[in-house]
């Protein structure tokens, strides 16, 4: 098992829906621990501040944008540009000679993106380098997200993370009657990503899939952080279509972990809508359920167990992480240690 549950850094995690930060708004975050407040200014430009104020610690989340557009904390009216540069004291008088400008509010690289916003979190000491890459891209045209579902799960990273990837579960957790059949023996061809790996495109089994046609294929991604895409291709009366499921873990504390699943789809495929409306939560909220129950085992700190093929992306996991850790640590350069291979299971 891993030998660090600390989240990675020097990679970006999503911290929410950009249609739900208005502009002029402030919104209050917890993100691998540390307080952080998105904000929009009134022309529209996303940014990310600490959500402590330097002078005494009062959050920026609960003060507002000012008319001049930077962040006027509540307790003493302080204003930080959204850059962090301190731009007013108001409680100094003519004469007191002090430059606002020496104190700085830590903020963090951000990205709207595909309807979402996404947060760089920095290593440690790091905090001034430019990012190291940009957040994932859903890659169809005109992404939007169509229907999402949010759930905070009471557990690390890593337990939402390996939930996610485990296709040993289904039909256990997830044996509702409209979804449950028969156990079938599954073949799946992997391959290494740069940071992370992917289940290479195949006709998919689950029934439910035939919604889109005869055509379908699927190829199911992971990477770090803790990034899980679901490309859908087909074609449906002679027209090619792209849906995309995309599937969040963002670490909010060391046992709580918000589990966002996206979809997105071109307009015209809307009708497969009512099926997520229906379904959707239902699934997440099993996981949920599961972590829930796992959570009362962990209590007493067992050893646990990667078994054979069906918890070998589970492995891939702890490898890929622990490399990308490592190479924060030492500054060498991120090896992937996954190779291709091909994992037979039963579910
Ligand atoms: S605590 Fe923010 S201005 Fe004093
Ligand atoms: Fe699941």
């Amino acid at each position: 098992m891993a030998t660090d549950d600390a989240p990675l850094r020097n990679l970006w995690y999503m911290a929410g829906f950009a249609a739900r930060l208005a502009p002029g708004k402030l919104n209050h975050q917890v993100l691998l621990g540390e307080p952080v407040v998105l904000g929009r200014s009134h022309d529209g430009e996303v940014f990310a501040l600490r959500d402590t104020c330097p002078h005494r610690g009062v959050p920026f989340s609960a003060g507002k944008i000012a008319s001049d557009g930077t962040v006027e904390c509540p307790y003493h009216g302080w204003r930080f540009a959204t850059d962090g540069v301190c731009k007013m004291i108001p409680s100094l008088v003519e004469g007191q000679d002090f430059d606002a400008s020496r104190i700085r509010a830590r903020t963090y690289p951000v990205r709207e993106q595909d309807g979402l916003i996404w947060v760089y979190m920095a290593a440690e000491g790091q905090e001034n380098q430019p990012p190291k890459g940009e957040p994932p891209e859903v890659g169809i045209t005109n992404p939007r997200p169509r229907w999402s579902v949010s759930q905070t799960f009471r557990c690390s990273v890593d337990h939402a993370v390996i939930g996610l990837m485990d296709p040993a579960h289904a039909a256990y957790v997830h044996a509702h009657w409209y979804w449950r059949r028969k156990a079938k023996e599954k073949t799946k061809h992997y391959a290494p990503l740069s940071n992370g790996f992917v289940m290479t495109r195949h006709q998919p089994s689950k029934p439910a899939y035939r919604l889109l046609g005869a055509e379908v294929t699927t190829e199911i991604t992971f990477e770090l952080p803790s990034t899980r895409f679901e490309n859908v291709e087909g074609r449906l009366f002679g027209r090619p279509f792209k849906v995309v499921s995309l599937t969040v873990c963002t670490p909010i504390d060391a046992e709580t972990t918000q589990v966002t699943q996206i979809m997105y789809w071109p307009r015209w495929v809307g009708f497969i809508r009512p099926f997520f409306m229906v379904f959707g939560a239902a699934f997440l909220g099993d996981d949920r359920r599961m972590v829930e129950l796992q959570r009362q085992g962990l209590k007493f700190t067992p050893r646990l167990m990667l078994i054979q093929d069906a918890d070998q992306p589970a492995i891939w996991y702890h490898r890929v992480k622990n490399a990308w850790a490592a190479s924060v640590a030492t500054g060498t350069p991120f090896i992937n240690p996954v190779e291709e291979r091909t994992l037979r299971w039963r579910s």
